[in-house]
This record gives structure tokens, sequence and C-alpha cells, in this order.
């Protein structure tokens, strides 16, 4: 595993937990923060040790606190527009990577630390956990894939109250809206909430998972077909040594072995 200065990273038992690690800037998104989440979920990509993925902030304050507004400074039209098709290029990695993502909100996940948590496919909040995209109340707008995610995830008129006031709302919100699954009393609880839903993944074929993701994602896509890409990927399964394991064991009345092939 590489090391990175703003992320800790832990694997036990399939799971990698990144946790994202400046908290006396409530672990805010600066550029090498980003270059090195871009650099871990391609690692994690290709590392057959690594079956699903935890990621959190450090302490108890802050999931990420936003984009660090300290590098805002130097933005201009021109290099506006890559600042926003970069985070969209890396939160895209997240959304689309064919392992289970779970965002673990242990406090304020605000700009691009709610827009983190949007594209990663399951959020657990703690209790503390606050939400927000409160980029108009800088005069910028959400743009690391905000606009679109949080519409998609919790609906138009909600989206555009949330983000139109740039207010937080809290986490029992979040989990009346959508925008989260489940909500965890402590982060120590969310982590084991977090494992657990981890784990019920794993008893499943690998190469499922990951096409039911890219099935999922295909819902929002303008270019693709979903229900095209849906009959491929059932077409692909058919093909895969974990169907005639799975079906296999159904029969003889025992558990599958997957192997993702
Ligand atoms: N970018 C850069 N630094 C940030 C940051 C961000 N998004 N969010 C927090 N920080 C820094 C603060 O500047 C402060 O640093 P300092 O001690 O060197 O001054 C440190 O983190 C602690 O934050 P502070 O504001 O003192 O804590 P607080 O409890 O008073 O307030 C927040 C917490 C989250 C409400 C407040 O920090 C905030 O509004 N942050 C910006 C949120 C935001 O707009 N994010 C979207 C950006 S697009």
């Amino acid at each position: 595993m590489s090391n990175y200065k703003n992320l800790i990273q832990t694997l036990e038992d399939g799971i990698l937990t990144v946790t994202i690690d400046r908290p006396e800037k409530l672990n805010a998104l600066n550029s090498l923060t980003l270059s090195e989440l871009k650099s871990c979920v391609e690692n994690l990509l290709m590392d057959d040790e690594v079956k699903g993925v935890i990621i959190t902030g450090t302490g108890k304050r802050a999931f990420v606190a936003g984009a660090d507004i300290s590098e805002f400074t130097e933005l201009n039209e021109l290099n506006g527009r890559k600042f926003s098709e970069r985070g969209q290029e890396i939160f895209d990695l997240f959304e689309n990577c064919p392992k289970p993502i779970i965002a673990l909100v242990n406090g304020f996940a605000l700009g691009g630390g709610c827009e983190l948590a949007m594209a990663c496919h399951i959020r657990i909040a703690t209790e503390n956990a606050k939400f927000s995209l409160p980029e108009v109340s800088l005069g910028i707008l959400p743009a690391y894939g905000g606009t679109q995610r949080l519409t998609q995830i919790i609906g138009k008129g909600k989206a555009l109250e949330m983000m139109l006031t740039a207010e937080m709302i809290g986490a029992e919100e979040a989990l009346a809206n959508g925008l989260v699954n489940h909500l965890a009393p402590t982060k120590e609880e969310g982590l084991q909430k977090s494992m657990d839903i981890l784990h019920k993944i794993f008893k499943n074929a690998p190469l499922s998972i990951g096409m039911v993701i890219n099935c999922a994602n295909a819902v929002f896509s303008k270019e693709e077909d979903g229900y095209q890409i849906e009959a491929n990927s059932f077409a692909n399964c058919c093909k895969s040594m974990d169907f005639k394991e799975g079906a296999a064991a159904f029969l003889e009345k025992r558990k599958p072995d997957f192997k993702g092939e």
C-alpha cells in the first residue's frame, strides 16, 4: 500500500479503511489530498486484497469540511473549469469503482465533502453529521458533481432548497431525505455498521457486484441505455464461473465459493 501525507489506510478482512487526515483544517480537501484520493482509488482497483472500502475523516468533528478555501484565491475562469473537471473526474472514479465504497460521515460533510460522500455507493452518518452544499454563499456553485448527484439522490425540489439556501441539514433530515442510508450514534458504531454491510456484500459474487454498480450508474447516463447495459451484464454473468458455482451451490444446499471469475 502507498503511503500518503493526508490519508491513513488500514486493510483488514478485505476492507480498506481510508481516513482523510487534516484535522487542523477539518479534513478540507486541498489539491494534494485530492491527488492522493485519486491515487488511492486507482490502486485499490488493482489490489486483489481489497474487496470493499470505508472512507471517513479523522476525529469526530468532520468528515470533510469542503474543498480547501485557501486555494480558491488562485481561481479564474480558465483554471476554474479545470478545477471542476479534475474534481468531477476523481469523484467519478469513486462512483464507478466496481468494489463497494461506504462513506462514514462522522461530522461536517460540506461542499466537496458532501460531494465525496455522494460519489460513494452507500452513506452512513453519525448523529452529529451535518451536510451542506454552501458554495453559493461563496459566490460559486457545487462543482465536483454536486449539482447532479444531490438532485439524483434526494430529488430536485429538496436539492435546490439545500443548494440555494446554502444551509446545513442534520443527520436525521439527511436520513429522511434519503441522502444517507443509516444513522449510527457514534463513529465506532458507524464503523461497525459499515463493516457489517460490507461483509454481507462480500458473500455475493464480485463480478455481479461490480456490474450492479455499473448498471445503477447507467440510470443517470445520457450516452448509455441502462436496459442494454443490464442485458449485456447479465449475459456476461451467465458465462462466468461464479454463476456456475452460485447455481451449483444452491442445488447442492451449500454456501457458494465465489472466485470473481
Ligand atoms: N477550507 C479551508 N480551511 C477550512 C475549511 C475549508 N473548507 N473548513 C474549515 N477550515 C479550517 C478553518 O479555516 C480553521 O483553520 P484555522 O484554525 O487555521 O483558522 C479550521 O479549519 C477550523 O475551522 P473553524 O472555522 O475555526 O471551526 P468552526 O467550528 O468555527 O466552524 C465550520 C466549522 C465547518 C462551520 C467552518 O469551518 C466552515 O464554515 N468551513 C467552511 C465550509 C465551507 O464553506 N465549505 C465548502 C467550501 S466550497
